[in-house]
């Protein structure tokens, strides 16, 4: 970006009223420029369909508008093209483009753009506008890590492996079933982020400083326009509302904390002690001193930086929770954190799929964590379906756990008279329960880990996965 040009006495869009001199910290304090000049097309795309809207009203002669029109092109191209020079009386991307237009076609036309309008209803209308279009990209990148998991629950449907509560090993489960409950969460995200895309697709151009537009503007003429379904209803709010932003931060929030308990499974996964999985070296990295190492650091990265994005969402509330009605400067701090949350989101989520795709997996690992006291529930189980009340069967159950650890032996290896010794009702078949499959295709009520039930939860995902 050029550097502002030095100007002892900068001219200011809104100088009328001011005598005394700015305190350069101030300035650099006040402006916004570098982060908002992001807004620059949809800032002067806004301003076209105002100029054009401006005609109805008679604020503008046909002529007048053909040549803001003109120059409000010309300010694009510069934009496009790395060109634009900012001055330093710039304060942000709409008092930029006003000055800049102002030298293009003279201020004699440019000055009349503004008329009705302010700042406020125009940097909540970029900002929607800008965040509608993120919006898409992350729906796309969220759809993309749903297909990757999709893909991957499929393809590897066999492989079992032990489900965890307490991170205890609990019951034999299918790796599937593991994928496929972040995919339940990122489901719940995607439809989240649905929501709040139409919740922002709302205009509040056309709302002025705070009381509405005194020239009769077209409001539902900018919304085509501009490409909103429909209008912000009450100016004072349209100008003070940041809570499009919050909602985003919000569900960016939901979706960091999705991404993070990901993350935590897979490094745990991918440490040697369980060897479940391992990931390609594009998503690692060394260590400087010890040469063995090879850490998940794109996993690591996910975890932590889901904390800056709570941070943004927190911080972001805090500045507005307290601010009176409609618009204060303090506003202006919404910026930021929502710029920074996008783009930390947008990058996790392809960094969470890639890493995902590349990973290898090693069933026999996983197979090997298997225990047979992991079946123990089932041993209950197996008595439970001759009849035996759950409650009974569950000590029972225990009691063979505890025979089996002081025999020092897995459950599987006591023999049938050793069942039949803690109860008369385990029959011949009794061994039959260690089979870690049978385990599995059991649990075949919908969303349940058998085969048919896995399966099922595919087919609803990838419903939701058509846009
Ligand atoms: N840069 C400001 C912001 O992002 C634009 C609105 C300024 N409005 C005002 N009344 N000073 O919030």
């Amino acid at each position: 970006m050029a550097q502002p040009a030095k100007n002892s006495n900068p001219i200011r869009l809104w100088g009328g009223r001011f005598t005394g001199e700015i305190d350069p910290l101030m300035n650099q304090y006040n402006e916004s420029l570098s982060v908002d000049r992001v807004f620059y097309a949809q800032d002067i795309k806004g301003s076209i369909a105002y100029a054009r809207a401006n005609v109805k009203t008679g604020i503008l002669t046909q002529e007048e508008f053909v040549k803001l029109e003109e120059g409000l092109k010309i300010v694009l191209k510069e934009w496009e093209e790395g060109k634009f020079e900012p001055a330093e009386g710039d304060e942000d991307i709409h008092t930029a483009n006003e000055r800049r237009l102002g030298e293009v076609i003279g201020t004699n036309i440019a000055g009349k753009l503004h008329t009705g309008r302010s700042r406020n209803d125009q940097v909540a209308t970029d900002m929607r506008m800008w965040l509608r279009d993120e919006l898409i990209l992350i729906e796309g990148y969220l759809v993309d890590l749903l297909k990757v998991i999709a893909h991957r629950a499929k393809q590897d449907i066999d492989y079992l492996m032990p489900s965890y509560t307490h991170l205890q090993r609990a019951q034999p489960v299918r790796w599937s079933q593991w994928l496929l409950s972040y995919a339940t969460a990122f489901q719940s995200d995607l439809e989240r982020l649905r929501f709040t895309k139409k919740n922002i697709n709302k205009l509040p151009l056309g709302c002025g400083a705070v009381a509405g537009n005194a020239f009769g503007i077209d409001r539902i003429q900018l919304a085509k326009e501009l490409g909103f379904d429909g209008l912000i209803m009450n100016s004072m709010s349209a100008v003070g509302d940041r809570d499009f932003v919050v909602e985003v931060l919000q569900c960016a929030s939901t979706i960091g904390s999705h991404l993070s308990r990901w993350s935590e499974d897979l490094i745990i996964y991918s440490s040697l002690e369980f060897g479940y999985i391992k990931l390609a070296d594009a998503y690692t990295t060394g260590s400087s001193l010890m040469p063995q190492k090879k850490n998940s650091d794109s996993l690591e990265l996910l975890r932590g930086k889901s904390g800056r994005i709570f941070g943004a969402m927190t911080g972001l509330m805090m500045s507005i929770k307290g601010i009176p009605s409609t618009y204060n400067k303090d506003l202006q701090e919404s910026l930021q954190p929502m710029l920074d949350t996008v783009k930390t989101l947008k990058d996790g989520l392809q960094i969470a799929a890639r890493s995902l795709a590349t990973a290898t997996v090693y069933p026999e690992k996983m197979r090997a964590a298997l225990s047979p006291d992991m079946l123990a529930t089932d041993l209950a189980e197996y008595l439970v379906r001759k009849g035996v009340p759950f409650r009974e069967t569950h000590h029972l159950a225990g009691r063979m756990v505890a025979l089996a650890e002081d025999e020092n032996k897995g459950m599987d290896e006591l023999t049938i008279e050793q069942f039949q010794g803690v109860d008369k009702r385990f029959g011949d078949d009794v061994l039959s329960v260690f089979d870690y499959e049978r385990s599995v295709e059991l649990k075949d009520a919908t969303g349940g880990t058998s085969r048919r039930a896995v399966l099922e939860q595919l087919e609803a995902l990838t419903k939701t996965l058509e846009i």
